[in-house]
């Protein structure tokens, strides 16, 4: 606060500058500096009649001034609520502007990878699911789609119990030998167990064979059209290394009368005769291949969903594709003649060799990118080693479905086409060589 000393103003303007001062104290406390200025300086009589005039005016036009001020602040008061909506309007619109500027930079023009980068949207919402095809494809037939979806739920367990066998301690030889002779895998009982009991539990098969048990399963009290033979899992030598495996089945219709007790019979038959027939590869990924009325269908396991999920039709290269011979060469000493010199023919003409050891693998690679698969007859085994019902037939069906050939290559003196041949024994094995019809062309030209 500015303080006033009283002595140091003349005596003659006492009045004037009690009138200031009071004014001062009383009022705003505004005008100390201007009217101190005008006590200093030399006043004339006419000035100082002036001053004296001067004082009331000031008065008013003081009181002028506070009553435009209170005008102007009720106005302002008014007015601030409007002031208000301004800046927010003002503040929305400029952090749409920001939010347009984010937008223009975040987009960018689609790119190849978006499918794999959007899978929800791309494979998971516009792919067809397997139980889709399913019942499309089945036409109405009730009891197939039964069956095949039971196939699909039998795809899928294994498929669950593959994926932890290595922490659930399911790898490992089971301790026994199967009934052609081969060690069996705890894997093989387990898939053995789930395949029997997804097919009993579809209440649409009569009888079962599979590589795991020496004697067909008649059901007893069930009287479906479906006959299915099956390798639970196929290559399981392969398992406890975590190298591909798959299960391999066919389906006939049974010819006995329905309502009876079914026969072997019923599934001994030529491999023409069989309606529908596929594999699951437990690979890196989990794939179901199958073959009914015409063409082959690919379809792979979305963990995630649980469900099969369409992948493409599945067409050999009319051409015969890459050029890739897949077989154990370690047979190659007991290999009739025209194997070995086939084998002999591929290696001079650049071809790749390529065996993973499990049937599955071997010929889904050999559809895919083409050459030829062979397990032919050899001195040793003059039936070649693969089971006829649940390797050989579906597998050539498969084949041939797909565009490739499917044959025994000599086998009983003749060339046969692998769906002609007529089991004897529900565990039959035959001599395989199948493919392009490049290459299986060239065997049988070197056979006969
Ligand atoms: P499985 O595991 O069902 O007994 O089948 C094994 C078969 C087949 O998957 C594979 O192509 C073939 O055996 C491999 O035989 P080699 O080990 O003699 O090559
Ligand atoms: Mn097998
Ligand atoms: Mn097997």
């Amino acid at each position: 606060m500015r303080i006033l000393s009283m002595r140091s103003w003349p005596s003659t303007r006492a009045s004037t500058k009690k009138k200031v001062i009071q004014s001062y104290w009383e009022e705003d406390c505004s005008p100390v500096k201007t009217k101190k200025k005008k006590a200093k300086g030399k006043a004339s009589p006419e000035k100082k009649e002036v001053q004296a005039d001067a004082e009331p005016k000031a008065k008013a036009k003081g009181k002028a001034k506070e009553k435009k001020e209170a005008t102007e602040k009720a106005t302002d008061k008014k007015a601030e609520p409007s002031r208000q909506h301004d800046r927010k309007q003002k503040i929305v619109k400029e952090l749409e502007s920001k939010i347009q500027d984010l937008k223009k930079k975040m987009a960018k023009a689609p790119s190849e990878f978006d499918p794999y980068l959007n899978p929800d949207l791309q494979q998971r919402v516009n792919r067809e699911t397997l139980t889709q095809y399913i019942i499309t494809s089945t036409k109405g037939d009730q009891q197939l789609a039964m069956l095949m979806n039971s196939i699909q739920h039998a795809s899928k367990v294994v498929s669950n119990a593959i994926e932890k066998a290595g922490p659930a301690g399911l790898y490992g030889l089971a301790g026994q030998e199967n009934a052609t002779g081969d060690d069996v895998k705890k894997l093989d009982i387990i898939s053995n167990d789930i395949w029997i009991e997804c097919l009993q539990r579809s209440g649409v098969c009569c009888v079962l064979v599979s590589e795991e048990n020496e004697e067909p399963i008649v059901i007893e009290g069930q009287t479906g059209p479906f006959c299915v033979a099956f390798d639970p899992l196929d290559g399981s030598s392969n398992i406890d290394c975590n190298v591909s495996v798959g299960s391999i089945f066919s389906i006939y219709r049974r010819s006995s009368p329905s309502g009876a007790k079914a026969e072997v019979a019923d599934i001994l038959k030529p491999g023409k005769e069989m309606i529908a027939a596929g594999y699951t590869m437990y690979g890196a990924a989990t794939e179901l291949v199958i073959t009914y009325g015409s063409g082959v269908q690919r379809f792979a396991l979305d963990p995630a969903l649980g469900e099969f999920l369409y992948v493409a039709d599945l067409k050999m290269d009319p051409k015969g594709g890459k050029k890739i011979y897949s077989c154990n060469e370690g047979n190659s000493l007991q290999w009739d003649k025209p194997i070995v010199d086939f084998v002999e023919n591929c290696k001079d003409t650049g071809y790749a060799a390529r065996y993973v050891g499990s049937m599955v693998s071997d010929v889904h690679r050999t559809l895919l990118y083409g050459g030829i698969y062979l397990y032919p007859a050899d001195k040793k085994s003059t039936k070649g080693k693969l089971r006829v019902l649940y390797e050989g037939f579906p597998m050539a069906l498969i084949t041939e479905k797909a565009g490739g050939v499917a044959s025994t290559g000599m086998f009983k003196g003749s060339i046969q086409r692998v769906l002609d041949v007529i089991p004897e024994q529900i565990h039959d094995k035959c001599p395989i060589i199948m493919g392009a019809a490049r290459d299986v062309d060239a065997v049988l030209k070197l056979s006969g």
